[in-house]
């Protein structure tokens, strides 16, 4: 007790008049805890503490200038259910004689820097009556205002404890004119639905309940605004994204005086019983504040994650061919041999093998049979998988491959071993989703299992790549290995294994680029992520639709790890469909040997000029310019990080004129040289092309893309 408050006074560094008035007493035994203030602050952002009279630990609103104003209940920073706080809980325990309230009462704050220079802000609190600590840690990325958020617990109370509601964080800003952005959508519309609303009395909850994924209908990331509607390039906004790939919930309880954002797992059906001794820990939020608006606000993500939320991300991402749109279930050795050399003529450098590749007694030659079964198919693929890899390495290609290693289908031969091993409740029939059932890892045998499987496919030589899918989620939550009395466990026991052997995976083949896939873009969180390079955003890749999804991918996601496929989706031009993809990370799903000689040039053209900017579009800063949700074209660019070079995209969605697109983020006094990249087989050159102009002549004049009927685009390089 002594040492965490003598900390807490070396860590707030206070004036000495000041510390000695919140010290009256030598040590935290004495009551009640003197009232002191603190804050937890980046460049931009505070949050500022303050400890009460009654000893508990509040927070001012995020932003609000009130500071004088009399500290109420309402404002307590991790609000306990139980004595006297009758709002939405951050925490709700039930404790071993069975008192089912909890107080905080502040206790110490240390402060530490990590290697990175981010600096940790551990603030713990205890019950008073009770051996339960709870210790509120804060993660700040001062330069770029971003503040990691995760919450621990632990008791040494005569028995188990349960934990009904363990937040991340609980967050308060003022309810006054707060817009909440969110983004809704389903398979093959993911993120296609921004919805932006004003924030209003009683509690707006944005959740998931299923389990091995966060994402069907949303995703774990949204934005606050604090000035009214969100706008790209002013007003101040702090997006939230939750660090986990399971049920999540962000509720956001307006009481009237301030709205308090409680994110974290979901608490529904998952009460988790503690032992003594034990912490649990609670998955990280992650707020980014801007004051000059979406814009900056993404580019700050977008730096963080590069550095700390993808891995490798300072490394630009290759050109890759699928063939899961080319062939779908239906190839052998010899079919995809033969999408190589084409691949390699128009310059792809990566090949993936999707799905079908595996499984003998119940070959998966569709999604019915096989998954769980991760011997190559002897059939299709008579000497295994390395000799594909083989020939695609001689070629000059990397080779990847398709993995689903949590599902099993009931007609495999994995299944007939073990039926017991799937995620399931007694009594009922069961649920299939896509035919598959998923295996449950809270049981140490699948967990060495899944771990084996992986392990094996990726050890087969000149594999440098795979693909982690996850093609269902869970509707019947009962696991055969949890005793009765802890089947709540499964939806956080399942993620936290999940993530042991993501983890071991990253560790074990630390040279091989993972793609985050669940069946499109259903896990695609920051939890998840930190184990991979980047994420497979949906199944729809019409370039039209991909528009405004990447767009809204970007608000949170850097679109070095938003992976973007020309297929045929769409049946859109090819000039539009390569555009589209060259704005994020450029890949294609196509059988090459079945597109027209025109169609192979625009190809080609595409990824040589991709090769040429990828450095801007994956390392450079973002700058959306025009919403695709609103007008009738989209566009954005991308600024080089010593500003010398940009790219420009017009995406135009509906006809309309073809008047100038703004770029912004380019230095004002640079010149730079306009150059349309790949242009569309006969359109007319663009006004600018060849020409030089000031950074601030492009930025207030414009320029003129030769895009102007529906699906069509431009992409235009500004260098030196
Ligand atoms: C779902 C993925 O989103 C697709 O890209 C593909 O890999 C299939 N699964 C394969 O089953």
């Amino acid at each position: 007790m002594k040492s965490i408050c003598s900390s807490w006074l070396r860590a707030l560094a206070l004036p000495m008049g000041l510390a000695a008035s919140l010290f009256i007493a030598e040590h935290c035994e004495a009551k009640p805890t003197p009232p002191g203030k603190f804050a937890v602050q980046t460049k931009n952002f505070t949050l500022n503490f303050e400890v009460g009279e009654d000893g508990r630990l509040y927070q001012r609103a995020v932003g609000a200038t009130d500071a004088n104003e009399k500290l109420q209940r309402t404002d307590e920073c991790y609000p306990q259910a139980g004595d006297g706080y009758i709002w939405e809980p951050a925490l709700q325990v039930s404790h071993a004689d069975g008192n089912t309230s909890t107080v905080l009462a502040f206790e110490g704050v240390t402060r530490t820097n990590d290697a990175a220079g981010r600096e940790l802000t551990r603030i713990t609190l205890h019950d008073p009556a009770y051996p339960l600590e709870v210790t509120l840690n804060f993660r700040a990325d001062r330069e770029r205002d971003v503040v990691e958020q995760w919450t621990e617990i632990v008791h040494h109370e005569s028995g188990a404890v349960t934990l009904e509601h363990m937040a991340s964080t609980a967050l308060l800003l003022p309810a006054k004119n707060v817009y909440l952005t969110h983004f809704f959508g389903d398979w093959a519309k993911e993120m296609l639905y921004p919805i932006t609303e004003l924030v209003t009395p009683g509690t707006k909850v944005l959740d998931s309940k299923i389990g091995v994924r966060a994402d069907q209908y949303r995703n774990p990331s949204f934005v606050l605004s604090l000035d009214g509607q969100p706008a790209e390039t002013s007003g101040r906004v702090l997006a939230g994204s939750l660090e986990w790939s399971g049920s999540f919930q962000c509720a956001f309880d307006d009481n009237g005086t301030a709205i308090r954002a409680l994110c974290g797992v979901n608490p529904f059906a998952s009460a988790y019983h503690l032992k003594p001794g034990e912490t649990f820990a609670t998955p990280k939020m992650i707020w980014v504040w801007s004051a000059h608006g979406l814009g900056e606000m993404s580019r700050k993500l977008h730096s963080w994650a590069r550095d700390f939320g993808l891995r490798d991300g300072h490394k630009t991402r290759e050109v890759l061919l699928n063939n899961w749109e080319a062939t779908g279930f239906d190839f052998d050795f010899n079919r995809i041999v033969g999408l190589y050399d084409p691949a390699k003529e128009i310059g792809t450098e990566l090949f993936l093998l999707d799905d079908g590749w595996f499984g003998n007694k119940y070959p998966r030659v569709d999604d019915h049979a096989g998954l769980g079964d991760w011997q190559p198919n002897r059939q299709r693929l008579p000497d295994g998988l390395a000799p594909l890899a083989t020939e695609a390495v001689k070629r000059g290609l990397r080779f990847g491959i398709w993995i689903e290693p949590e599902m099993v289908n009931p007609k495999s031969e994995l299944f007939e071993q073990h039926p017991d091993w799937v995620i399931r409740q007694p009594k009922r029939e069961l649920e299939l989703q896509r035919n598959q059932l998923v295996l449950d890892l809270t049981r140490p045998q699948v967990q060495a299992f899944e771990w084996r499987a992986i392990q094996d496919v990726l050890s087969v030589p000149n594999i440098s790549y795979a693909k982690w899918d996850c093609n269902r989620y869970l509707t019947q939550p009962g696991s055969p290995y949890l005793a009765s009395g802890r089947q709540s466990h499964l939806w956080i026991d399942y993620v936290d294994a999940l993530y042991a052997l993501m983890d071991k995976t990253a560790k074990r083949f630390p040279d091989t680029e993972l793609m985050l896939c669940s069946g499109g873009g259903g896990r695609v969180d920051y939890g998840a992520l930190k184990y991979f390079h980047e994420f497979w955003p949906s199944d729809n890749t019409d370039p039209v639709q991909r528009v405004p999804m990447q767009w809204d991918y970007s608000y949170f996601f850097p679109p070095l790890a938003i992976a973007s496929h020309v297929t045929h989706w769409g049946n859109r031009p090819m000039h539009f469909a390569c555009s589209v993809a060259m704005s994020a990370r450029f890949g294609m799903d196509l059988d090459l040997n079945k597109l027209s000689a025109e169609d192979k040039a625009i190809c080609a053209g595409a990824i040589g000029a991709y090769k040429q900017i990828r450095e801007i579009t994956q390392m450079g800063d973002l700058y959306r310019l025009e919403n695709p949700h609103e007008t009738f074209r989209g566009a954005l660019d991308f600024v080089s990080p010593d500003r010398s070079r940009a790219v420009v995209f017009a995406f135009q969605l509906k006809d309309g004129q073809n008047v100038a697109v703004q770029p912004q983020g380019l230095d004002p006094a640079r010149k730079y040289t306009v150059h349309e990249l790949n242009p569309a087989p006969g359109r007319a050159t663009i006004p600018q092309e060849g020409k030089t102009f000031t950074g601030e002549e492009l930025m207030h004049d414009g320029l003129v893309p030769s895009c102007s009927h529906a699906v069509e685009a431009s992409v235009i390089e500004l260098g030196p």
